[in-house]
């Protein structure tokens, strides 16, 4: 095969004219932080998942923070979640001074696993649970809000991969589904969609929802922002000593034409994960995702096994062959407990959590994104297809 010129890269943002004019206007407008873009944002968030309730905020992470803060998350209170995930989703278990408790995730998808959650939560006092849809496919929701009401523990998604994602024919966020205390939503710059750097949170509860987005701008009483306004008024009162997570209105513009255009980036991403998976389902020595009757994946990310059994090269060197045929690849992802920091601190060791040990082993992400031509995407799948083929054991 031919190899490409020009390298592919690992992902790219879906910017077009709309979000480019979008961003223009605002900048124009003299309002370029928290204003009536986020407002909007955050109401057409909401409508478009039934989320109830939605605070924007300048990322996932100041989400997955503040909502554990708002819920009363403090010292001492144990917090269940997956080491198979960003260091973002336990690293704020740390910053609330909780107790931090993984349970290992399931063979086939990555995900939590509700029995590891019942057998570590067992005997203890558990305050929260943070599953998280990995890749975009939906955890087994059903039974982690079984497992949360039996022992009164809150339910905080990390949804920061699962825009659109659908469980039981219910989007990931719609409050009229299988949906937790709050679910927290990334517009990184790689995720379905992006604002550069942002996040939302959603929630049935307004107390919860305006906690959170009191507490994102310096704990100053609500609607702070529109103090430099007419309608506005310049007092104000701190209520808590809080933090600075708002998003901004120049972020908004983008989200906001970005928010229109989900269903069809995401029809892409389909188009491409299953072009990928007929193309590799049946080739020797590499495996491709599970597909579930009652979930719908928003693809996010393309996650390859590799089998040492089959195929004399590792996952990392694989990457490497990837890289010299100029394709962009990458893992997810590292898990918790073989980061240095949490190794030391917990005493962690790989076969803690076998099954995220194995995966993470033999895990590699493929480049999916709509910005992909139909062209990349046979030249990925088929350079895919030689490695295999030619480090065949
Ligand atoms: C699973 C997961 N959770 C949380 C985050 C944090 O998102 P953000 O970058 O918006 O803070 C990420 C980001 O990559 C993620 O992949």
């Amino acid at each position: 095969m031919i190899k490409r010129n020009k390298f592919l890269p690992f992902a790219l943002p879906a910017i077009e004219k709309e979000e480019i004019n979008s961003v223009v206007d605002t900048l124009k407008s003299g309002w370029l932080t928290t204003g009536p873009k986020t407002k909007l944002f955050e109401n057409n968030f909401c409508k478009q998942v039934n989320g109830g309730h939605a605070a924007a905020l300048n990322s996932a992470t100041a989400g997955l923070f503040l909502s554990l803060a708002a819920l009363g998350i403090k010292k001492g209170d144990n917090v269940i979640t997956t080491p198979y995930t960003f260091c973002a989703t336990y690293n704020v278990v740390l910053e609330n001074n909780a107790n931090l408790i993984f349970a290992d995730v399931k063979e086939d998808d990555y995900n939590i696993n509700p029995e590891e959650i019942e057998s570590k939560a067992n005997g203890k006092k558990i305050k929260a649970i943070i599953p998280v849809h990995f890749a975009g496919l939906p955890c087994d929701m059903q039974e982690i809000l079984k497992i949360a009401k039996k022992k009164k523990a809150y339910v905080i998604e990390d949804a920061a991969h699962a825009l659109s994602a659908e469980y039981k024919g219910r989007q990931i966020g719609d409050i009229s589904g299988y949906t937790g205390d709050a679910a927290v939503f990334s517009f990184y710059a790689t995720k379905n969609i992006t604002t550069g750097e942002g996040g939302m949170v959603t929630t049935r509860s307004k107390k919860l929802r305006d906690l959170i987005s009191v507490l994102g701008l310096h704990g100053i009483s609500k609607d702070a922002w529109k103090r430099y306004t007419s309608e506005g008024n310049w007092y104000y009162e701190v209520a808590y000593p809080g933090y600075k997570y708002n998003m901004t209105d120049i972020a908004a513009a983008i989200g906001l034409e970005q928010l229109k255009k989900d269903s069809r980036l995401l029809k892409r991403r389909e188009a491409i994960a299953s072009f990928y998976t007929k193309e590799l389902n049946l080739v020797d020595g590499i495996s491709v995702p599970f597909t579930f009757k009652d979930k719908r994946s928003a693809q996010h990310l393309f996650v390859l096994k590799i089998n040492e059994n089959i195929l004399k090269i590792d996952r990392s060197t694989f990457i490497e062959k990837l890289k010299e045929a100029n394709i962009g690849a990458s893992v997810h992802f590292i898990p918790a407990h073989l980061h240095p920091y949490y190794r030391k601190k917990f005493g962690f060791k790989p076969s803690d959590f076998p099954v995220a040990t194995k995966l993470y082993k033999q895990s590699l992400s493929l480049p999916i994104y709509p910005a992909m031509s139909d062209k990349d995407v046979s030249y990925v799948a088929a350079t895919v297809k030689e490695i295999a083929k030619k480090y065949k054991r």
